[in-house]
C-alpha cells in the first residue's frame, strides 16, 4: 500500500496574509498541488486566522477535486464548518486557541464523551474522522472506542528525534501502529515529516495510509519547485 500525499497549504496563506490581497492564491495553489499529484489537500484554519481563513477554506471545497481534509479543534464554529462543507476528512486537533503549531495528540479518555459526541456527529454528514494522537496505546484504543475512523500519528517526536537515532525515534509508532489495525483504524501521519525522515517513517508503519505534510514541503519547494517537490515526497512513500 502506498500512502496518499495531502499537501497541507496553511503557509501559502500565511505568505498571502503576509501582504493582504490574494498572492499567492490559496485556491490557485491547492489546484496547482493537485496537477502535480498531491492526493489530497489539507488545512487547519485557526480561530485567529493568521494563516486560512473561513473564507478559504468555502472557496477551497468549491475547488478541491482530490481529498479535502480540514483540521481543528471540534468546537462549534469547526463542527457548523465542516456541516456546511462536508469534506472528505475531518482530522480533530485538540489545539489551544493560540498555539504557534499542535503539539499535543488527543487524551480520548479524558476527552470520551465529548469525542463521541463529535465523531458521531461527523459521521451523519459523511464525513470520515481522523483524531491527532501520541505514542500511546491506551489512547489509541480509546480513539477506537469513541468511534474514529482513523488516527493521525504526531510525528514531531519523531522527527525529532531521527537524526540521532532513527531505529529508537521510530519504534513506539510501529508498536502503535499494529495496536491501530489491531483496532481497525487506519493510520495517517503528520508534522514536522520531511524529505530527510519521511522514507525510513513510510518504509517502518505497516499499512500508513496518508501523510498530511506542509513546512517542509512549501519550504522546499522555494528551492527545488512545487511541482518537482510534490514529485519527491511521493517518491519517498512508494514501499518495495
Ligand atoms: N497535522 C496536524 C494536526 C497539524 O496541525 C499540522 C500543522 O498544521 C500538520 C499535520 C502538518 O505539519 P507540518 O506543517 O510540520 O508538515
Amino acid at each position: 500500500m502506498t500512502a496518499k500525499l495531502s499537501v497541507n497549504i496553511n503557509k501559502i496563506a500565511t505568505l498571502r496574509n503576509a501582504r493582504g490581497g490574494n498572492y499567492p492564491s490559496v485556491v490557485e495553489a491547492a489546484k496547482n498541488c493537485e496537477k502535480f499529484g498531491a492526493d489530497g489537500i489539507t488545512v487547519h484554519p485557526r480561530p485567529d486566522e493568521r494563516h486560512i481563513t473561513k473564507q478559504d477554506v468555502y472557496d477551497l471545497s468549491k475547488e478541491v477535486k482530490t481529498e479535502f481534509n480540514i483540521e481543528g479543534n471540534p468546537n462549534e464554529r469547526f463542527m457548523k464548518m465542516i456541516e456546511e462543507v462536508r469534506p472528505a476528512q475531518a482530522t480533530l486537533v485538540p489545539d489551544g486557541e493560540n498555539v504557534l503549531t499542535s503539539n499535543a495528540g488527543w487524551d480520548t479518555i479524558a476527552n470520551k464523551d465529548l469525542l463521541t459526541d463529535k465523531i458521531a456527529e461527523l459521521k451523519s454528514y459523511g464525513v470520515r474522522t481522523s483524531l491527532f494522537i501520541e505514542t500511546d496505546p491506551k489512547m489509541i484504543e480509546h480513539a477506537a472506542l469513541v468511534g474514529a475512523d482513523r488516527i493521525e500519528f504526531y510525528t514531531g517526536p519523531y522527527a525529532d528525534n531521527y537524526a540521532s537515532d532513527k531505529a529508537a525515534a521510530i519504534k513506539e509508532y510501529v508498536a502503535c501502529a499494529h495496536v491501530a489495525l489491531d483496532n481497525n483504524l487506519a493510520i495517517n501521519a503528520g508534522h514536522d515529516l520531511s524529505l530527510e525522515n519521511l522514507a525510513y517513517f513510510a518504509q517502518n508503519i505497516p499499512n500508513l495510509a496518508e501523510v498530511s505534510i506542509g513546512h517542509a514541503l512549501i519550504s522546499d519547494a522555494l528551492y527545488l519547485g512545487l511541482e518537482n517537490t510534490i514529485n519527491m515526497y511521493k517518491k519517498l512513500l512508494v514501499v518495495s
